[in-house]
């Protein structure tokens, strides 16, 4: 397999060009991705939108994905760049959410559990010409949706109580798009708020400022939430 233009790079992952129909996602730290596979090929059979998933070469090691190559803004991106509101994008956060939270779990007999991203921001979707598409499946778990809602909710507040970053208002308003949303679907309830705190502070990726900004972000929550 020839690897060529590397497309993206988040905190975990690299992803290069294999050819206009194709990418490889490769963990850094050589992660397993395999049970990423298995939850992105149910949620595609499902409908829901994620890559495809593409033909595995000999060559490849359990932390490359073949997948699908999307084209588009990430949603991060056109809200930057003004192309998309906080408004839109709260709404679309909401929308995929939702939509993520009627699919019935794969693996847990747990009437109540659902699939869920815990990692679903504006970074994880990438705005296709087909409508948006959820990306970066390794947090993925099942459980309870307000948790998925808590995460979402934790990690635009961390970013909107960050005095070093200049996307801290964006965040603030985005954030303040999305909680009546999810005020519609149950909401954001404190003891989930307080696992998505716990979670977020066990997260590796996360350097000392951003872990000294969690108790804050979560009272914003709680103070846009009213
Ligand atoms: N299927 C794809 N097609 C085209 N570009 C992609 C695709 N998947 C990811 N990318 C690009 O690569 C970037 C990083 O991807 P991804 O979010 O999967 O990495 P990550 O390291 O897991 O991210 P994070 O920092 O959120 O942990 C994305 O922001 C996007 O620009
Ligand atoms: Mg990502």
């Amino acid at each position: 397999m020839r690897i060529g233009q590397l497309l993206g790079a988040g905190r975990s992952a690299d992803v290069y060009a294999i050819d206009e129909a194709w990418v490889l996602r490769r963990y850094r730290d050589s992660s397993d991705a395999t049970p990423e596979l298995a939850v992105m090929s149910y949620l595609s059979a499902c409908g829901y939108p994620v890559p495809r998933l593409g033909p595995s070469p000999a060559t490849a090691t359990p932390s490359d994905l073949v997948l699908q190559r999307l084209t588009g803004p990430t949603m991060l991106e056109s809200l930057l760049s003004g192309a998309l509101t906080e408004d839109e994008g709260g709404a679309m956060l909401a929308g995929l959410l939702t939509d993520l939270h009627t699919i019935p779990a794969r693996v847990s007999q747990d009437p109540e559990d659902r699939m869920l991203h815990l990692d679903l921001h504006p970074d994880n979707v990438m705005l296709t010409p087909d409508g948006p598409v959820v990306i970066d499946w390794r947090t993925t778990a099942e459980g309870p949706p307000a948790l998925d809602r808590a995460m979402s909710s934790l990690i635009l507040a961390q970013v909107a109580v960050d005095p070093a970053s200049p996307a801290a208002a964006g965040a603030r308003s985005l954030l303040k798009a999305l909680l009546p949303h999810l005020a519609d679907r149950g909401g954001v309830p404190a003891p989930h708020l307080a696992r998505a705190k716990r979670r977020r502070a066990m997260d590796p990726h996360l350097s000392p400022d951003e872990l000294a900004l969690i108790d804050e972000a979560a009272d914003l929550i709680g103070e846009l939430a009213g």
